[in-house]
């Protein structure tokens, strides 16, 4: 499963892409959250003049969507006349909605639109076997990738087919993500179960997961040693943004040629011992949990009981004293501004 670069994923762009083919189509956007909206909005600016948006009755982003010039109905309505369906809401909700509003309602040929692998890769929708499945997944979060699509440019996204009963869904959906922008930049094809697979991976053990606890770990141990809160704050947490954004730019080699000597001397003696053994078997058994579909069962679990575990947690990072910290900060430079 693992690529490297002597046998790269095929790259499409725009000049690859039949923006005809989306052109021609009813796309029904279920959800209008951080990639619905987006998706809807990029698509009627790439020339698709036939959007209907699905949501709930009592949906508080239906006033939203109809401010932004949508009709608004019901996903299995929205989805009942749409050529193609794109399913933007969050991925606990798609088990329930696929079986009771999508799958009676679309159309024998019509194509299901996903931003991310999890419900296909995992059982939770099991798409009828009449309809092409498309993964369409914009590498970004959704108001950037718009923000970034009205300068003129777009972010990489990760496609793939996982039903092709038309015979037209490879290009489709190379149509669709050429839409949202992402042909500028490079649409690379993959598997929903490579994207998904690792999509969970690294939000779990770096961007999310990984990165929250490191810096609130390091943050803790400089106050619990007796150093002051917020020179704890900006040495663990605020400089972050500093460092990762030379990464991004340079990658991790060139951010390095930037940074002090000492700094970069430190970061090689240090990084292996705080990401060392102990985190390498962690990852391995992180990476064996979302493969197995372990963790998938785990957040479906406490989805259906109503989601009290993440609710509980939410509440209790809240509470951390770095937010306190953080919070404090806002307010001193919001004062210098009065
Ligand atoms: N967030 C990102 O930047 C990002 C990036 C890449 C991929 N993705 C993927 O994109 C998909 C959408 O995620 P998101 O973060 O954009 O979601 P989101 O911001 O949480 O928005 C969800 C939307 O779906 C609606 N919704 C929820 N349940 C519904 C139902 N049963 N019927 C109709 N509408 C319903 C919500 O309306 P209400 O207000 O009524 O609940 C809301 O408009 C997911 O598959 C996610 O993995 C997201």
């Amino acid at each position: 499963m693992t690529q490297n670069l002597a046998n790269p994923l095929p790259v499409f762009h725009d000049r690859d892409c039949d923006l005809s083919i989306i052109r021609g189509k009813r796309v029904a956007v279920i959800g209008y959250g951080s990639q619905g909206r987006t998706h809807a909005l990029n698509l009627r600016d790439s020339g698709v003049g036939d959007i209907v948006v699905g949501l709930k009755a009592d949906s508080a982003t239906r006033a939203k969507a109809q401010a932004d010039g949508f009709a608004v109905m019901t996903a299995g309505e929205a989805a009942a006349g749409a050529d193609v369906v794109a399913i933007m809401v969050s991925d606990e909700a798609h088990r329930d909605l696929w079986r009771d509003e999508l799958a009676p309602a679309m159309r024998p040929g019509a194509a299901l639109v996903f931003a991310h692998g999890l419900s296909v890769r995992f059982g939770l929708v099991e798409p009828r076997a009449d309809i092409d499945v498309i993964l369409a997944s914009p590498k970004g979060i959704g108001p950037r990738i718009r923000d970034l699509y009205e300068a003129g440019q777009g972010v990489f996204c990760l496609f793939g087919v996982h039903q092709d009963v038309s015979g037209g869904a490879h290009a489709l959906g190379l149509s669709y993500a050429a839409a949202l922008g992402c042909g500028r930049k490079g649409i690379l094809e993959t598997t929903f179960a490579a994207e998904c697979e690792s999509d969970l991976f690294g939000e779990q053990v770096v961007l999310c997961g990984g990165v929250a606890e490191l810096v609130d770990g390091a943050f803790m141990t400089l106050v619990e040693a007796g150093y002051p809160p917020e020179v704890a704050w900006f040495e663990c947490f605020y400089e972050l943004k500093l460092v990762t954004d030379l990464m991004f730019e340079r990658g991790v080699a060139g951010a390095f040629a930037k940074i002090s000597n000492t700094a970069e001397y430190g970061a090689y003696l240090t990084g292996p011992r705080i990401i060392g053994a102990p985190s390498k078997a962690a990852m391995d058994q992180v990476l064996a949990e979302v493969r197995d579909g372990s963790f998938v069962r785990r957040l479906m679990a406490d989805y259906d009981a109503g989601s009290p575990e993440l609710l509980a947690r939410r509440k209790a990072l809240g509470q951390r004293t770095i937010e306190a910290v953080g919070t404090h900060l806002s307010d001193v430079a919001a004062k210098a501004e009065e």
